[in-house]
């Protein structure tokens, strides 16, 4: 008998890659989304890869009722993945009760449900975005969480202190948070991958966009910060190694492994990447001269933060497999299928 998992926001970037790995691994797929950032078309991709098209009901996790009646009538679920949420930082600073209603109300009526129906696993998408700006890299799970730098990352913060202390009034509860570094990159199929909508708020996108040009040029937010090139360093790693992780994470609580009820593990390569790295692997991979132009810097944004996976390479036993240029290829290769970009 196929184990089931619900998987919230799972037409989203990460979400459809986890399911993808889920599904490689056996496990049953539910997934639940409000399609407000994501194409229904996804289920279609998903399918192409896997042979395995999953079950999936359009729902607001905001609307306790209607996830209460969906549940009652799929019984047997054995644990939650979590992705559900509006993520754009910029958008959060300008709409904060938008996301903080959306985030945490989505988020508690899940929590609520699982008491309900006696759903005991949690596997909840954070990031690292709770560190802010660590005084110590590479940054491990104790570094000290420090004032989010939007409403989004405030509403990561929050999201783990409510799983955190919902479990603890729960016996039959247990969760994971995973906080992610940099996630980038497309399944190698090229039939899944990341959809922004509008003009992308982050690098790797708007880089595959304005090699396709669909943008004009990539503006650097900021040479004349204290890193070797002057610019931002971040942990890039494959949008299909964090999936897997999500499979470790998961097997972790339904097989009983995990130490204590709620734990948390930085998901990201322990590699810092500049800015003009990740341009310079781009026109690698691509055989591409990218057009950018340096620019003022971004508002909240960090000057430098990579992760100590340690952790999570030894009980979740998960390590990035993919390098800087794989992860560029697959979302080059993505970005020219979904352009029809020859080459
Ligand atoms: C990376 C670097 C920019 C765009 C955010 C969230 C995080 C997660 C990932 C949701 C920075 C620079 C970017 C551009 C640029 N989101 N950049 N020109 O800000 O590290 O993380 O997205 O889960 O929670 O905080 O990612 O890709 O936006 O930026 O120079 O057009 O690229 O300044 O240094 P970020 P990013």
């Amino acid at each position: 008998m196929k184990k089931k998992v619900l998987v919230t926001g799972g037409t989203g970037y990460i979400g459809s890659h986890t399911v993808v790995e889920l599904q490689n691994k056996g496990y049953e797929v539910i997934i639940i989304d409000n399609l407000s950032n994501s194409d229904i078309a996804v289920l279609d991709g998903i399918e192409k890869i896997t042979g395995e098209k999953p079950v999936f009901e359009q729902i607001d996790l905001a609307n306790l009722e209607r996830l209460e009646a969906f549940l009652s009538l799929n019984p047997d679920i054995e644990a939650v993945i979590h992705f559900a949420a509006y993520k754009a930082v910029g958008e959060s600073v300008e709409k904060p009760l938008v996301y903080y209603h959306n985030n945490l109300v989505s988020l508690m009526n899940v929590l609520a449900c699982m008491r309900k129906f006696s759903i005991p696993s949690m596997v909840f998408s954070s990031s690292c975005t709770v560190y802010g700006q660590p005084n110590k890299l590479p940054v491990a799970e104790d570094a000290p969480v420090q004032e989010a730098e939007s409403p989004y990352g405030n509403t990561k913060q929050i999201g783990e202190e409510i799983i955190r202390d919902t479990i603890k009034s729960c016996e039959m509860l247990k969760g994971i948070s995973l906080r992610y570094f940099n996630p980038i990159g497309a399944h190698p199929t090229a039939e899944i991958g990341e959809q922004p909508g509008g003009v992308p708020e982050n690098l790797v996108p708007f880089i595959t966009q304005a090699a396709a040009g669909i943008r004009d040029e990539l503006k650097v937010f900021g040479d004349d910060y204290n890193t070797p090139d002057g610019t931002c360093i971040r942990d890039y790693l494959h949008v299909v190694d964090l999936a897997k992780a999500h499979v470790a994470a998961l097997n972790r609580l339904t097989e009983g492994n995990n130490k204590k009820d709620y734990e948390v593990f930085n998901l990201g390569t322990g590699k810092g990447v500049s800015v003009l790295e990740a341009i310079k692997s781009f026109e690698k991979v691509s055989g591409r001269k990218l057009k950018y132009s340096i620019a003022g810097r971004r508002a909240g944004d960090i000057e430098k933060i990579w992760a100590d996976p340690s952790l999570a390479n030894r009980e979740l036993d998960w390590k990035t497999l993919s390098s800087l240029d794989d992860a560029m290829r697959s979302a080059w290769d993505w970005e020219k299928r979904i352009r029809n970009i020859e080459s």
